[in-house]
């Protein structure tokens, strides 16, 4: 089932219970925090504010906080569905027979099937605020933790064109509020949209508009954060998640198109002339704060909303938060992509306490020396996987979703010096340990069990299980032991 937009969406949770209306007056800076960091530890709903301090604007929050909720959002009850729904279409075993050949065409024309449509009247044009009367303190935004540098809007879904090929780009950037009109704009440099800024900057072009949206359907909010290649519109693949396009509106002062059912967009522009704003310090979702950097500055020229909006925001900080339930369904949608290009993987697992970028297990069928760095190197060359800082490889019936079992396969498996590799690439900006910004040193380690002709000579042992006779017994004679 896909849902036109948030209200659908939050209907459909308040009637699994998942969904609590908290009317008491909360304090954005720090208050909603406290509250989102207890519920969603806990495994807790959705949160609705209908009455934040100094907005008349309710505030959603936690959204994607389980992974129950964060597979609802894009129309299924587990997440692996989509996985199997890619890993069909990329199946392109051509058929013998005609019809067999036939049949397979709408599976690979799939995620072509959706394409957006662009509309003329949209509920996120209901009220439009003209630039002279724009005031984003009027909007719920809050301030996550004590250190943080300000009010950050955590849900903008931030829209550019490349200024080459016209190709859209939704991204998931924080943006920092730095008066009434304006905010900074942190997309790492790795990004989308800070490829679209450099570009403009380069064709000469003053200004790079931007439309940022704040709540739309859940599908579109959770392909802004996807890894996506540039080739793929994100509109695109929400279109693919939801089964159905989604509809766009032209935005009222700039060149760009967002989804009609959204919430509340902030229509304006980066100046790529301009001298660039200090951004930060913010309590991300490494656990700790992000050092303060410069970035642009982005100037809001109109604000569109429906007659009843809902802001969105998250909290980020130490796991478990919401975000690693995105990036959960990141990890199970990309894996049949993956396997695209690395038949060899089985299935790969980065575990919350690794925020992503830290620890990635790959487990693979080995079937030459030195498989497991070839399958590390071709990790690392996949998109935003060159982030990852630990690779750990092991052997095809290595459970790595049980990061116990995958830990214990692989400790037991390596002689350090000689299955440990390092190499260097480019660091997550978040990462502060990094040897440089954004630049550093990853270390792949081969867990997988070594063969005689990686030089291995001595015997392996084998795991141990317990035969199946023996089990059997024990299975027949259970009751009587008494327990
Ligand atoms: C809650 C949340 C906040 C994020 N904030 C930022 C951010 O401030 N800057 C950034 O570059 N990426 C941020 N990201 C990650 C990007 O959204 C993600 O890497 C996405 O794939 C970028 O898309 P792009 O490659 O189209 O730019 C955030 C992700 C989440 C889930």
């Amino acid at each position: 089932m896909a849902f036109n937009n948030l209200d659908e969406f939050i209907q459909f949770l308040k009637k699994k219970r998942e969904l609590k209306v908290i009317d008491t007056e909360v304090d954005p800076n720090l208050e909603i925090t406290e509250i989102v960091d207890r519920v969603v530890k806990s495994g807790g709903p959705a949160l609705l504010f209908t009455n934040v301090k100094g907005s008349d604007i309710p505030l959603a929050i936690n959204l994607f906080g389980t992974k129950q909720r964060m597979a609802w959002a894009l129309g299924v009850e587990n997440l692996d569905e989509i996985g199997e729904r890619l890993s069909e279409m990329f199946n392109v075993k051509v058929p013998e027979s005609i019809l067999g050949k036939i049949a397979m065409m709408p599976k690979l024309m799939e995620i072509a099937k959706f394409p957006p449509k662009v509309v003329k009247k949209a509920p996120c044009q209901e009220v439009v605020i003209g630039s002279k009367d724009i005031d984003l303190y009027k909007l719920p935004i809050t301030t996550s933790w004590p250190k943080d540098g300000g009010q950050y809007i955590l849900f903008g879904q931030v829209v550019t064109k490349d200024p080459d090929t016209g190709l859209r780009n939704m991204g998931l950037y924080r943006l920092q509020v730095l008066d009434k009109n304006t905010t900074a704009m942190h997309w790492q440099r790795h990004k989308g949209g800070a490829a679209h800024f450099r570009k403009a900057k380069e064709k000469g072009m003053k200004r790079l508009e931007v439309a940022v949206v704040v709540g739309s359907d859940p599908a579109t909010m959770y392909s802004t954060s996807a890894p996506l290649p540039e080739s793929i519109e994100e509109y695109l693949f929400s279109g693919f998640l939801r089964k159905e396009p989604v509809e766009l509106v032209k935005c009222k002062t700039v060149d760009l198109e967002v989804p009609a059912e959204s919430e509340i967009v902030l229509e304006g522009y980066v100046d790529t002339e301009e001298e660039l704003r200090l951004e930060g310090p913010f309590g991300d979702h490494t656990g700790f704060y992000s050092l303060a950097d410069y970035y642009p500055a982005f100037h809001a020229t109109a604000i569109t909303m429906r007659k009843k909006p809902v802001f969105v925001s998250t909290v980020v900080g130490q796991p478990i938060m919401e975000d690693d339930w995105m990036g959960f369904a990141t990890e199970r949608i990309f894996l049949p992509l993956a396997k695209l290009v690395l038949p060899e993987l089985i299935d790969y697992h980065m575990p919350f306490e690794g925020i992503f970028h830290n620890l990635v297990f790959a487990s693979i069928d080995k079937q030459y020396p030195g498989h497991a760095f070839k399958v590390m190197n071709g990790l690392w060359g996949l998109g935003q996987m060159m982030f990852a800082k630990v690779i750990v490889v092991v052997d095809k019936d290595v459970n790595v979703q049980n990061t116990s079992e995958a830990w214990w396969y692989a400790l037991n498996n390596i002689d350090p010096q000689r299955d440990v590799i390092f190499t260097k690439g480019p660091a997550d900006v978040l990462d502060h340990s990094s040897q440089h910004f954004s630049f550093g040193t990853k270390m792949g380690i081969d867990g997988t069990r070594k063969w005689q002709d990686e030089g291995f000579t001595r015997p392996w042992p084998d795991k141990i299980v317990m035969s199946d006779e023996i089990k059997k017994l024990v299975d027949s004679k259970w009751k009587s032991y008494g327990f």
